[in-house]
């Protein structure tokens, strides 16, 4: 199963109608739509991006559906605008990497990821469930990658969360940075999901 489908089933066991729910790296849109729908009309759904472009189809991924009165979308680096939020939701959504169909200049980095990983511990319902997906083959990426892995040992040592890490056996004849598969963090102050 691709780790993509898996963020969904994982969303879908948690997020029930009328909760909130946070996608900290908006992209596409698939997981924010997976979202909003989940959620239902009383639910909300605040997705963020840096890129005009990742809000534009993401804005209109929501709009095909008509979610987005129960949506907010924020334009801005996650590090920033979530030190701006209040509140908490039941489900943090981060997908890092670069936006499928982009340029792939413009990549998630370990310092914007790591501070905006930060304020989820004050954002996160305590039976609420962060999922991160970290990419290993693109340049930046296994730094990244290893800085996330630090982050979930952490809150899982000092902070008592659970975590699961999901790594994928790629059968291949070699391992190569190129092919490393990528890694799912799902992580929860209280619920115990594998
Ligand atoms: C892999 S894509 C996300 C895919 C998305 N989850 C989907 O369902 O289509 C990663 C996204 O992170 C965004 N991004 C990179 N750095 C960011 C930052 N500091 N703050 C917010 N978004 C950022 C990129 O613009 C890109 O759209």
């Amino acid at each position: 199963m691709r780790l993509t489908q898996s963020v969904h089933i994982h969303l879908k066991e948690v997020l029930k109608a009328g909760d909130s729910a946070l996608d900290a790296t908006a992209g596409n849109g698939h997981d924010s739509l997976h979202m909003a729908e989940l959620i239902g009309p009383l639910g909300t759904l605040v997705a963020i991006d840096l890129q005009a472009k990742a809000i534009e189809n993401t804005r209109n991924k929501l709009a095909s559906k008509d979610y987005l009165e129960r949506s907010k979308l924020l334009k801005g680096n996650h590090a920033d605008v979530l030190k701006q939020l209040n509140g908490t939701f039941k489900a943090i959504v981060f997908n890092l990497g670069y936006r499928p169909g982009s340029d792939q200049k413009l990549i998630t980095e370990v310092d914007s990821t790591i501070g905006a990983l930060n304020e989820v511990p004050r954002l996160l319902a305590p039976n609420g469930i962060l999922l991160v997906t970290t990419y290993r083959a693109h340049k930046g990426g296994l730094p990244e990658s290893i800085a996330v892995e630090d982050w979930m040992r952490k809150q899982e040592q000092s902070d008592g969360w659970f975590v699961h890490k999901i790594e994928p056996n790629v059968i291949q004849s070699k391992t190569t940075h190129d092919n490393l598969p990528p890694i799912l963090w799902v992580a929860s102050p209280t619920l115990s999901i594998c």
